[in-house]
């Protein structure tokens, strides 16, 4: 299975979708850029993402919030104190290890090795170790299931210590002047403190939701399993204001609305389930994760939060700004409670391209063949439809441009001349182009071209007036 990432990692680079960063320097760790076709499916992941949940829900809207934020923020959150992971360092490698993760890896090899009974009882101390906050506890599993290094192989352990994962830079000129700022950790805080303020302006009446798309950094201590885990990455989140009390019951219909979102894009129902934490972040009283199968196991790509009133709570208390709402409903003045939901923009984008990567063996009887396909959702799919004049000559690059020229003011088209067809319908395969069409000489003739899908390769013979709408069809939201 871990070839399978392997070849969904290289593909990604050998055809523009994620680039390691800074790679002509030998690259930053946990750090990644997006290439050409990787912005254009992150962009629609984005569209998806906000379409659902601003466009079709009257009571969200959307802001956009700046990264840097006043401190206090951070402490009013908890983030500053409590936004920690638990770190291990091995005295003979010197590698430092999160060490909740050294004992899940520890599980997963028990799980393969048929040790169930071995592995259902170390996920129980360890939820345990952490539920209670117990470092001792943490390096005392480590040592009792004989965890070693995986660089040095040694058991040769330190004390496992909080390390907390904010970034922190100089805001102002001086250095006398200048003040410790952080960079955001997640883009709720930003919801949070511009919660009257859209309130108000909006004239927004609870029940209702902010939704928010942007960077989020975390100064994470092991970058592993390319974009799963970055220091600096996106996140899509929603605040839902309730009125106290029915909070239970909003988090159960935002529990089932996001899986059925996932579910939307046509992926298999099996890749995906709910899991519940056993300790809920330092600001919620109850979360769980949508996790999805990744090549390397179910992880999380989604988290779903009862977040309580606590952050507003806080920055009433730290700011001494009233964070209320009065209700005309029921003529009282509340501090909201808040359901959260919180996708990691870059692990959708490895669902996706992890769902639809294939290697399809395409062999007959007397030939070898096989075709690496992306099967890509259309209304995600970077590039729509190719257009692929069958020869260079005779006219047919011109009837191609013209088509192209109409095209490209509603959808994103790639026009290719070069090579043999069959090349390029695996190229354009391969970046996940649902449609191909094909311009011949009969289209100069009769106005008709071929159009070839991408899943079941079938090609059919189609009027070049009818592109516009098939597109649209095909690859519309
Ligand atoms: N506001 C709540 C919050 O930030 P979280 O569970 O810490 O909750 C939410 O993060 C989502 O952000 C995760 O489900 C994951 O998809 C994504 N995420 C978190 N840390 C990440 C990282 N280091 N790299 C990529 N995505 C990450």
């Amino acid at each position: 299975t871990d070839d399978i990432l392997k070849n969904v990692v290289s593909h990604a680079k050998e055809y523009g979708f994620v680039f390691p960063s800074s790679e002509i320097y030998d690259g930053l760790s946990a750090v990644y850029d997006y290439g050409q076709l990787g912005s254009e499916l992150k962009n629609n992941i984005k569209t998806y993402w906000w379409k659902s949940m601003v466009q079709l829900n009257e009571n969200i809207v959307g802001i956009d919030s700046a990264i840097f934020m006043h401190p206090k923020i951070w402490k009013a959150s908890g983030h500053v104190d409590g936004f920690n992971d638990p770190m291990i360092d091995n005295k003979d490698s010197k590698k430092r290890y999160r060490a909740d993760q050294l004992i899940e890896d520890k599980i997963t090899r028990y799980e393969r090795d048929g040790k169930t009974d071995k592995a259902a009882q170390l996920q129980n101390d360890l939820d345990q170790a952490i539920k209670d906050d117990d470092l001792g506890r943490l390096k005392a599993i480590i040592e009792d299931h004989g965890i070693v290094c995986p660089i040095s192989g040694t058991k040769n352990w330190t004390d496992v210590r909080q390390f907390n994962l904010m970034f922190s830079t100089k805001m102002g000129a001086t250095a006398e002047g200048a003040e410790d700022v952080y960079l955001r950790p997640e883009t709720a805080q930003g919801i949070f403190v511009n919660f009257l303020n859209v309130q108000k302006s909006g004239r927004m009446r609870i029940p209702f939701g902010i939704a928010q798309i942007g960077k989020a950094f975390r100064n994470e201590v092991i970058a592993r399993q390319f974009i799963m885990r970055m220091r600096e990455f996106e996140q899509m989140e929603m605040q839902f204001f309730v009125r106290p009390g029915t909070e239970m019951e909003w988090y159960e219909k935002w529990k089932a609305a996001r899986l059925k979102w996932h579910l939307a894009l046509g992926s298999n129902s099996e890749r995906y389930r709910f899991h519940d934490h056993v300790k809920p972040a330092h600001y919620a009283n109850a979360a769980v994760d949508i996790e999805f199968d990744f090549p390397f196991g179910f992880k999380e790509v989604e988290g779903i939060h009862s977040r309580t009133d606590f952050d507003l709570k806080q920055h009433q208390e730290f700011s001494g700004k009233k964070m209320q709402f009065f209700d005309p409903e029921i003529n009282q003045s509340y501090i909201p409670y808040v359901i959260e939901t919180s996708i990691g923009l870059d692990r959708m984008f490895l669902t996706v391209l992890c769902n639809a990567f294939e290697e399809q063996d395409l062999s007959t009887e007397d030939k070898k063949d096989s075709r690496t396909v992306l099967h890509i959702h259309p209304a995600l799919a970077p590039v729509k439809a190719a257009i692929l004049p069958l020869t260079k000559k005779d006219g047919l690059p011109e009837k191609a441009r013209e088509l192209m020229d109409e095209l490209k003011l509603d959808f994103n088209i790639q026009y290719d001349e070069k090579d043999s067809i069959g090349k390029r319908y695996r190229r354009q395969d391969a970046i996940g182009t649902p449609i191909c069409i094909t311009i011949d000489h009969q289209t100069l003739e009769d106005n008709t071209v071929t159009l070839r899908h991408r899943d079941s390769m079938e090609q059919e013979r189609v009027k070049l007036d009818d592109i516009n709408g098939i597109l649209q069809k095909t690859t519309g939201w």
